[in-house]
């Protein structure tokens, strides 16, 4: 069986309850987080009221983590919606676009992103991905939003080792909350450097389109067919596999982007999952690593 160190809820015993939920450390300085989240990139594009039930059977499933975003289009107030009268069960993450990411324009988008949220403070604030502002600007912008409470904890997103240590060097240590990556079955090229390095260094990883957006391995695939098979064995879905196989390590989370409260059911099932050894191999087996690229793959 995996060695699950992380904390865990009660078990579910049946019907229509709080399924237990695996939490962890979000960074050296963080507080429990569950494993596996929501994305809400593209929640928007569908029918309304059936995103916002989603989401809100995700929080009802221990799935609290919910990430968003100022580039989502109306993600952050669709999430408000969702989130109403229940702010305090999120930990609720957005992101500032690299082309507001001037310690004046971090500090604005933060507030329009509160205010589109219809909150007073996030749990994390991102910066979407390295552009053009120095990176002692934005610290300082998410420095001062902690200070002032508007933000709990700040980190960045699609950073690669060599970023995260000149970032480091520039914020101090202990101050980075996450990196979040893309990171699914086909694409590992985090393993090589990223991963490592945040273990490292107390930075919790958060794995972006865990479901490599919409490239699924199909079931009639090898890849698909190994995946059927353990989920069948532990009588959960292949998605919920995959989420146990990309947050099997300490520093892991995941968020999935589920329309329905039926994909969020299936995809909560990831969090009770314990894979077998053997499960792991096979896994590792049918979706190689493959070699570290050049540059970290982003979507
Ligand atoms: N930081 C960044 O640069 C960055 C980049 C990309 C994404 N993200 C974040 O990561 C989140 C997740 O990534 P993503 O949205 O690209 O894609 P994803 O989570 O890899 O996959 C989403 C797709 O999987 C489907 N799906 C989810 N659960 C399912 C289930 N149980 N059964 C069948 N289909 C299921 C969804 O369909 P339905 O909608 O029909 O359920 C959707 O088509 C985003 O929403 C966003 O919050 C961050």
């Amino acid at each position: 069986m995996r060695k699950t160190t992380g904390r865990r809820g009660p078990r579910p015993v049946s019907g229509d309850f709080k399924v237990a939920e695996r939490q962890r450390k979000f960074g050296s300085n963080g507080p429990s987080v569950p494993v596996i989240g929501q994305g809400t990139w593209h929640l928007d594009n569908g029918d309304r009221a059936v995103a916002i039930a989603a989401l809100r059977r995700g929080l009802d499933l221990g799935l609290t983590h919910i990430d968003t975003a100022e580039m989502y289009g109306e993600a952050e107030p669709l999430v408000a919606e969702a989130i109403a009268g229940r702010r305090d069960e999120a930990f609720l993450v957005s992101k500032v676009l690299p082309s507001n990411a001037s310690r004046k324009g971090t500090l604005a988008a933060c507030e329009r992103s509160l205010r589109r949220l219809n909150t007073d403070r996030l749990d994390c604030y991102l910066l979407h991905w390295r552009g053009g502002s120095p990176l002692r600007d934005t610290v300082a912008a998410f420095e001062q939003l902690v200070a002032d409470g508007k933000i709990l904890s700040w980190g960045v997103s699609n950073f690669d080792a060599d970023d995260l240590a000149e970032l480091q060097q520039v914020a101090g240590k202990g101050r980075i909350a996450c990196n979040q990556v893309l990171y699914h079955l086909q694409e590992r090229a985090i393993e090589h450097a990223v991963i490592p390095w945040c273990e490292a260094h107390g930075v919790a990883v958060v794995a972006y389109s865990p479901f490599g957006h919409d490239e699924f391995p199909r079931p009639g695939s090898a890849g698909g067919k190994v995946l059927q098979h353990i989920a069948e064995a532990h009588g959960v879905t292949p998605r919920a596999v995959a989420l146990a196989f990309l947050t099997r390590r300490e520093a892991m989370f995941a968020i999935p982007k589920a329309g329905t409260a039926a994909h969020v059911a299936d995809n909560a099932a990831a969090a009770g999952l314990d894979l077998a050894a053997a499960d792991i191999a096979a896994i590792d087996a049918a979706f190689p690593r493959g070699p570290k690229p050049r540059s970290l793959p982003m979507l």
